[in-house]
């Protein structure tokens, strides 16, 4: 029997809701296809931040690094700064284990509406791949002449050559196993700096890449394209301010946030991997039982795949896709009136 060592941090909210969901679909997915996936619980969370003044323990980092992946609800609650949330628990893991790409694999499933109807689910299949360890989230800056009428604040962007370089050829990558298209996210009109280099990294990729097709476009035209043309679209990259913005955007068009899965990867496997829904810990809907689990299913599968367990993966999107095209158990996102545990059973017997 093969065995994975997975780190859960179920976190705030949803989080915790949702992540019970998905651990009960990915057991069963390992009883059918023959592994075992050794939990072990961390409560790091803005919880724990209210009585102990840190999200996780100052070997919080080191602890992790003993699993084979890290499977996250989410974090943030009202009361906690979501800056705190972000650089006191998700932040310092994605850069201490170089979790350098952040992929959010985007599609239409069958039984779901889009905002944008009418569209297949061929025409809306596409993958965002963010920068997820520098760019436009950096600590560098401050607040100067604080309450003075000439206050200012000053926020500094970092693109390396490396960050940018090996985001960029990630993107090809995955390029070479799906259509052969990327587009690159842009917005060198306006950051005269920061994007003209990104474009010029690129570009000279892209040359090493002569069967893939690459363009770029600004962000803001990029983001109309992603609701008016989807169809043009396939592997996305951008940079991590960029990617952000477009992965809830493209989860928009797909049925919304309750259906994308995220993956804060490491590439050459040095360190664990981290899985996630897209979403946040939603507090208007915590507690209520009503929370779609799909995206951590997701997730879960996106971290079956990433342990070397493709047909697990393979089956448990194949139950979502089975469930959700009944349409008989859907969460009220989804238009119908299950319960995220109703839901996530479903998904879980499904398996068989
Ligand atoms: P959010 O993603 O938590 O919620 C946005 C909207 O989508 C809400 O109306 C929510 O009810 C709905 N929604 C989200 N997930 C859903 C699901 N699975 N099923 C049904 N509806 C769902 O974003 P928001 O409200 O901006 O942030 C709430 C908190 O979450 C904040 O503290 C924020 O910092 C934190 N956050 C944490 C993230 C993480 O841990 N990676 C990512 C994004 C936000
Ligand atoms: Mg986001």
């Amino acid at each position: 029997m093969r065995t994975h060592r997975i780190a859960s941090i179920p976190g705030d909210g949803i989080g915790v809701d949702v992540t019970v969901e998905a651990r009960k679909v990915l057991d069963r997915a390992g009883q059918r296809h023959g592994f075992t996936l050794e939990w072990t619980e961390f409560d790091w969370s803005c919880e724990r931040y209210a009585r102990t003044g840190a999200m996780m323990p100052e070997d919080g980092v080191e602890r992790l690094s003993a699993f084979d992946g890290i499977f996250l609800g989410a974090v943030g609650f009202p009361g906690v700064p979501d800056h705190v949330s972000l650089w006191g628990l998700l932040i310092p893991v994605r850069r201490a284990f170089s979790q350098y790409v952040n992929l959010r694999p985007v599609r239409l499933l069958p039984g779901v509406t889009s905002a944008l109807a009418g569209r297949s689910a061929e025409e809306l299949e596409m993958v965002i791949v963010r920068e997820n360890s520098e760019g436009e989230y950096s600590t560098i800056g401050g607040r100067h002449n604080t309450g003075r009428p000439d206050e200012f604040v000053l926020q500094e962007s970092v693109f390396t050559r490396v960050g940018v370089e090996r985001i960029i050829r990630y993107a090809f990558q995955v390029a070479g196993s799906r259509s052969g298209r990327v587009c690159s996210a842009t917005k060198s009109n306006g950051l005269v700096h920061s994007m003209p280099y990104w474009d010029e990294i690129f570009a000279e990729v892209a040359a090493e890449y002569p069967d893939i097709h690459s363009e770029q476009c600004h962000v803001d035209a990029l983001a109309a394209r992603m609701v008016q043309q989807p169809d043009r679209l396939d592997v996305v990259v951008g940079s991590n301010l960029f990617g952000d913005i477009l992965s809830d955007l493209a989860a928009a068009v797909t049925g919304g946030l309750g259906m994308a899965p995220s993956g804060n990867i490491n590439p050459p496997g040095e360190y664990p991997s981290m899985f996630e829904a897209v979403h946040g810990s939603a507090p208007d809907i915590a507690g209520k039982g009503i929370a779609n689990p799909v995206a951590q299913v997701l997730a879960g599968a996106m971290m079956l795949e990433h342990l070397g367990e493709r047909d697990a993966a393979r089956t448990v999107e194949t139950a979502v896709s089975d469930v959700l095209a009944e349409r008989a158990v859907v969460t009220p996102d989804l238009g119908g009136s299950a319960t995220t545990s109703e839901l996530g059973s479903e998904i879980a017997a499904a398996l068989g």
